[in-house]
């Protein structure tokens, strides 16, 4: 068919994960290749509740159409719990969102003009590469070294005066990794005279299983970072609720951006999500899914130190739901999958969590959703792959 299509989708690529796991839902295959919090873990029956609760206390008001910025007590709740971290946020800077990935596209809308300059780290999330491809983006990337940014490549990369800086400081995805304190300090000096926008993105954030959280950019950079958070990773991924906590001028643009794009986030979702918020303890929920997620990282961290030849490097992640890989140099991740899926056992290649030059030699492991017998025998079975090519 003729291309009817606009150059600012032409040349965004598929998601490369997507397609991948096309390939791994086969049952005998043991996928480390997902992204997805473990369904175990959805609390099923209270949403049941909830809905039930709305419906016969409030249901013809919450089946109506409602305001842009979002339910109010759910902003008053998200606030809340940015004041019991230390951090001050107005529910009138807070906007509820179509999940964080809503959150990053009505920034970029509002803010990128085309070939803009956004810095984003390197290996990065794949899903604001989309994003902010969309919106013609010009890369500038910096290189993630095991406590956060390349400092050197910030201060390069910031003299280019990039509009954003997007980023994921907490148990990043693909990599795991999480910024020190240091880090966040130094990017913070970095960034402070100038205008770019730090973007701290931040669905992980609630799932630390090990040390101590760290302090939120917003500390460091307080006027120049919006905030952007999910439920996603602590209730259930497809509610699509996530919130965008801006200063009030990029506020105002950003409820333009959203008004344009669906007038307001499921409504009906926001209240029963609400309503779970009052009738349960969801701090309690986090420590259920947090001991399992653990249990599950440190079953993978143990068998890779088991079976993984000395050469191959990885991160040990305090938190979230990945960890990376860093091959030798002469394995490429994209020929080794071909022979892991034969071996029924599968990852996702590092090339996609780059914009350009992708480190080809690396590869992103999931640990939420497979349970530790499974994991050491996944791993093994990788394992013999990777030595198969050596
Ligand atoms: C770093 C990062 N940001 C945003 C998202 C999207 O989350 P949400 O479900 O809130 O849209 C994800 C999902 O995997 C993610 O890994």
């Amino acid at each position: 068919m003729e291309n009817i299509f606009a150059d600012r989708i032409n040349d965004v690529p598929k998601s490369f994960i997507r397609e991948i796991l096309k390939v791994t839902v086969q049952p005998d295959v043991i996928s480390f290749a997902g992204g997805l919090p473990n369904r175990d873990f959805f609390p099923v029956k209270e949403i049941r509740e909830s809905c039930c609760r709305v419906l016969d206390e409030s249901g013809k008001d919450a089946l109506q159409y409602s305001t842009t910025e979002g339910y109010e007590p759910l902003r008053e709740f998200v606030s809340k719990r940015y004041a019991d971290k230390g951090i001050n946020i107005s529910p009138d800077e807070i906007l509820i969102t179509n999940g964080s990935q809503q959150g990053l596209d009505l920034m970029a809308k509002s803010v990128l003009n085309e070939g803009e300059n956004v810095i984003i780290e390197r290996p990065g999330y794949l899903g604001a590469i989309q994003s902010l491809s969309i919106y013609k983006a010009n890369f500038k990337t910096v290189d993630l070294e095991n406590d956060g940014p390349c400092i050197s490549d910030v201060k390069k990369a910031i003299e280019s005066n990039p509009k954003l800086f997007y980023a994921v400081p907490n148990f990043q995805n693909p990599s795991g990794i999480t910024w020190s304190d240091s880090k966040r300090r130094e990017v913070a000096d970095v960034l402070a005279p100038s205008k770019t926008v730090l973007i701290e993105d931040d669905p992980y954030g609630e799932l630390r299983f090990i040390g101590k959280p760290q302090e939120s950019m917003k500390k460091y950079l307080e006027k120049n970072t919006v905030l952007l958070g999910s439920f996603s990773k602590i209730f259930a991924p497809s509610f699509r609720l996530g919130w965008i906590a801006a200063p009030k001028s990029i506020f105002e643009k950003v409820i333009v951006a959203k008004q344009a794009a669906d007038l307001h986030t499921n409504y009906f979702s926001q209240r029963v999500l609400f309503d779970y918020l009052r009738n349960n303890d969801i701090d309690k929920h986090i420590s259920t899914i947090l001991a399992v997620y653990r249990k599950q990282r440190e079953a993978m961290v143990n068998a890779i130190k088991k079976y993984f030849p000395e050469e191959v490097e990885f991160t040990e992640p305090e938190g979230g739901m990945f960890l990376w890989v860093k091959l030798p140099r002469h394995i490429n991740s994209l020929e080794l999958f071909d022979i892991a899926i034969k071996d029924k056992v599968a990852f996702v290649p590092g090339d996609p969590f780059y914009p350009s030059n992708p480190d080809k030699f690396t590869m992103r492991l999931n640990f939420s959703c497979v349970d530790e017998a499974t994991i050491t025998e996944g791993i093994e079975r990788l394992a013999g792959a990777i030595k198969s090519v050596m």
